[in-house]
């Protein structure tokens, strides 16, 4: 499967619609008016057990990959993401972010990096940013989670934003060009506190399907973060 590029937007951070919230009886039809908008797509993949929900597997990246024509970014919510990399690679994903608290978070980013793909590193909130630290020399993208992973919808958490910030400061630190992706309750305005407390890349699920004219929402945050 070809792999589009990932797009560095300038002066304003990634727009990244969750595919979690769409409307899965028309996928086609739900990312469409999307296409020109977001920068690239997330599939939200969930095992059931390292979160309390199962959402979808490879056949759905590929299958979103195909729809959009976007690049897309699978974020792995599952106990053991070693056993997955291979089949959302071939999928598509051109970037595949694991959780510092999964199985062999570390021998996964290695594996990410070695097939030539984007890998990134998500933190759940409770879990302290300096878990990110021993990675930090081989990340592409940080994923700081503002909601409990496991279900789209939830409230963002504003406590997470000095974590933003300590993000953004510690990459800066790095000297490498690491995305710091933020995920969860993400809406107009909490887009704006994110992207000031540092984020380049915002992950918009239920806001952004739920908007009367998702198109319309998207051309507002392109202008406003
Ligand atoms: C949680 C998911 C959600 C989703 C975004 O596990 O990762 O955060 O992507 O959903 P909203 O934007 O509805 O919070």
């Amino acid at each position: 499967m070809r792999k589009a590029a990932f797009p560095l937007p300038s002066g304003r951070a990634a727009l990244v619609p969750s595919v979690l919230a769409a409307d899965f009886s028309c996928l086609k039809g739900s990312l469409a008016p999307l296409r020109k908008l977001a920068d690239w797509l997330q599939v939200d993949v969930m095992d059931g057990h390292f979160v309390p929900n199962l959402s979808f597997g490879p056949g759905i990246a590929a299958a979103v990959a195909e729809a959009s024509g976007l690049p897309v970014d699978a974020h792995l919510m599952v106990e053991e993401p070693g056993r997955f990399l291979d089949a959302f690679a071939a999928a598509g994903a051109g970037l595949i972010t694991v959780h510092a608290e999964a199985r062999g978070a570390g021998a996964c980013v290695k594996k990410i990096k070695k097939m030539g793909l984007k890998a990134g590193l998500a933190l759940r909130p409770k879990t302290p940013l300096k878990n990110i630290i021993p990675f930090l020399g081989s990340l592409d993208l940080v994923l700081i989670m503002t909601v409990e992973p496991g279900f789209g919808g939830q409230a963002f958490m504003p406590e997470m934003l000095p974590k933003v910030e300590a993000a953004r400061a510690l990459i800066t630190g790095a000297g490498r060009p690491v995305w710091l992706q933020v995920d969860g309750g993400i809406n107009a305005a909490t887009a704006r506190l994110a992207a000031r407390a540092g984020a380049d890349s915002l992950v918009i699920g239920s806001a952004l399907f739920k908007a009367r004219s998702p198109a319309a929402f998207l051309r507002g945050l392109r202008g406003g973060v």
